[in-house]
């Protein structure tokens, strides 16, 4: 099944200009996605209480995954989170009784430990990485001051998602527009529009993922737009979008596929329910189409937080926060471990494709005070230094499965002579910019409803333009070779 954003019902006073070839499905998806802030707080207990069960599968060899544990959960007092209110108040964000927060309370910047990002995220192995000729990791570095910040505004762009359109709902502090990344061993040059469209001529780019990699592709459109803007010749029902620039022979598509594999609503139309995700099974709804593009960036997040239910050989061998209590419960790192090694396992499978996969990793929410549903907030106003926070155990462990899986695909993709797979990492970076989500100022259109604070996209623009500054020099890596 493909996640229709389009199959959640909008009021037409939701769009936001009519005229606008790339307005998306605001509304829905912002639904979407605020739910999938969700849950990020649950995951430390439950960490806890699945440990076993992830262990176990970890040392199970690729092909024969089924889980020996069964540890159980104490049921009695779990009410699942899935009624229709999204912040609803009577269902159990926390699994094991305690009242644990989501996250770590601020850290106090004066008082935190001199540690650096390095000594708590898996380091890249250099395999991963398709080093520059100066041998710069592009990803060790900090943000430094950028007075010519920022290449857009809501003003030149119209591609800005109304959620992120931070300037709009008034963000008063605009300081957050002035960094730029620096790594510890070279520059990285700024995103040139015109120098882009000239390397990507003749070539496509697809974006597989959540929300986020909306909000990726939406920056990197902005940022193009001072040259050009595509056409866009999708369906507006449809959560896939195919945009041309028909001036270059380039095309940036994106699948919406936020688990990467199949799966299935459990309730057809309640949008809130939990996922039944087939973990060994390609999402056709991309896998079928990838072959014929030159770059893909795959990604996946937050929606593994989420109850979920999950099937190995079509057989339900367990879930996440389920209530049901003669089921397996696991991790997130079962869900996201296998989802990744399906989806690579697809791309590597796809006999025509020769094109360079980029794993783009995790990126972190930065929810500070309270759970993302009891007023959690990231109010911050500049980036940290990477001395003051840590990868928060959790997001450590999703870094990590992804590295480890993509080096699994690397070497199947090196045994067949196949395609590349490169290392895009977002999670360093970006966990040193608590200052760069909506928070409060990304509005829903409906002032009445009320919605959490989201700290899991970013504004538009904002730091996650940085991410296509990345994204020009990893492409110039690859053609410089
Ligand atoms: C779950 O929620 C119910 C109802 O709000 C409450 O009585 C119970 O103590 C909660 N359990 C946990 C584990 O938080
Ligand atoms: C931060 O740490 C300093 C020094 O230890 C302490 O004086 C201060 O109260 C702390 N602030 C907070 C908000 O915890
Ligand atoms: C963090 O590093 C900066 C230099 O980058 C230094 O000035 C500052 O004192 C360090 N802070 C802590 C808490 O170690
Ligand atoms: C990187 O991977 C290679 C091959 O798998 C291994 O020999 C090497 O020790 C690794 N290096 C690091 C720094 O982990
Ligand atoms: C852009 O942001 C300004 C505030 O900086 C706001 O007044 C304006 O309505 C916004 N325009 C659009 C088209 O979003
Ligand atoms: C871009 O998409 C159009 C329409 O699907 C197709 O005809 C064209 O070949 C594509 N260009 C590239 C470079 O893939
Ligand atoms: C998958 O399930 C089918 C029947 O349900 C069984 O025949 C087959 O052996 C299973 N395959 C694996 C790899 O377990
Ligand atoms: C769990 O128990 C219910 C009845 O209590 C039963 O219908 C269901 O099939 C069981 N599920 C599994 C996976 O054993
Ligand atoms: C791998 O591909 C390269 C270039 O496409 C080719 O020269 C080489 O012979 C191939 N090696 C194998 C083992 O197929
Ligand atoms: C806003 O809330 C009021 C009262 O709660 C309700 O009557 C009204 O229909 C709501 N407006 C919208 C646009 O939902």
């Amino acid at each position: 099944m493909k996640l229709h954003t389009s199959e959640i019902p909008i009021g037409k006073h939701q769009a936001r200009r009519k005229t606008q070839k790339l307005a998306p499905l605001i509304v829905s998806a912002f639904l979407l996605t605020i739910i999938t802030l969700s849950y990020p707080g649950i995951i430390r207990d439950s960490q806890k209480i699945s440990e076993d069960n992830s262990q176990a599968f970890e040392s199970l060899d690729h092909d024969s995954i089924i889980p020996t544990s069964t540890t159980r959960l104490d049921q009695k007092n779990y009410q699942p989170c899935s009624s229709g209110k999204i912040d609803a108040p009577g269902c159990n964000s926390s699994l094991g009784g305690e009242d644990i927060q989501a996250r770590k309370s601020p850290p106090n910047i004066t008082a935190s430990p001199p540690l650096t990002s390095t000594q708590h995220v898996m380091v890249a192995n250099e395999t991963l990485t398709e080093k520059g000729e100066d041998n710069c990791d592009l990803f060790s570095g900090e943000w430094v001051p950028n007075p010519e910040g920022p290449y857009y505004t809501n003003m030149t762009c119209n591609a800005i998602e109304e959620h992120q359109n931070c300037m709009k709902f008034g963000r008063p502090d605009l300081g957050f527009l002035k960094w730029r990344w620096k790594p510890d061993a070279c520059e990285l040059p700024i995103f040139d529009p015109q120098q882009f469209l000239e390397l990507v001529r003749g070539k496509s780019l697809a974006f597989v993922g959540d929300s986020v990699a909306r909000n990726h592709m939406q920056s990197l459109i902005c940022l193009l737009s001072k040259v050009v803007y595509p056409v866009d010749v999708s369906s507006s029902a449809d959560a896939n979008k195919h945009h041309e620039y028909r001036d270059y022979d380039f095309n940036i598509s994106i699948f919406s596929s936020p688990y990467l594999v199949k799966t299935e609503r459990t309730e057809p139309n309640d949008i809130t329910r939990p996922f039944n995700l087939y973990l060994d099974e390609y999402d056709q709804s991309w896998t079928n189409q990838i072959e014929d593009f030159d770059y893909v960036i795959i990604s996946a997040g937050q929606w593994f937080f989420r109850p979920t239910y999950f099937y190995l050989n079509r057989s339900l061998v367990g879930c996440l926060y389920c209530p049901e209590a003669n089921i397996t419960h696991f991790t997130s790192s079962f869900s996201y471990r296998h989802a990744f090694r399906t989806a690579f396992r697809a791309i590597n499978r796809a006999k025509k494709f020769k094109g360079i996969t980029y794993l783009r990793t995790f990126a972190p929410s930065h929810f500070e005070g309270a759970q993302w549903d009891k007023g959690g907030d990231c109010a911050r106003t500049r980036p940290f230094k990477r001395n003051e926070t840590l990868l928060e155990d959790f997001s450590s462990k999703m870094h990590s499965i992804q590295l480890e899986e993509l080096k699994t695909a690397q070497e199947e993709a090196w045994r067949k002579n196949g395609s590349k797979f490169r290392f895009f990492d977002a999670t360093k970076p970006m966990l040193l910019r608590p200052d760069g989500h909506p928070s409060k100022y990304g509005h829903w259109p409906v002032q009445n409803v009320t919605v959490a604070n989201d700290c899991v996209h970013w504004c538009l623009p904002g730091p996650i333009d940085s991410w296509n500054d990345f994204l020009q020099e990893l492409l110039k890596r690859e053609i410089d070779h």
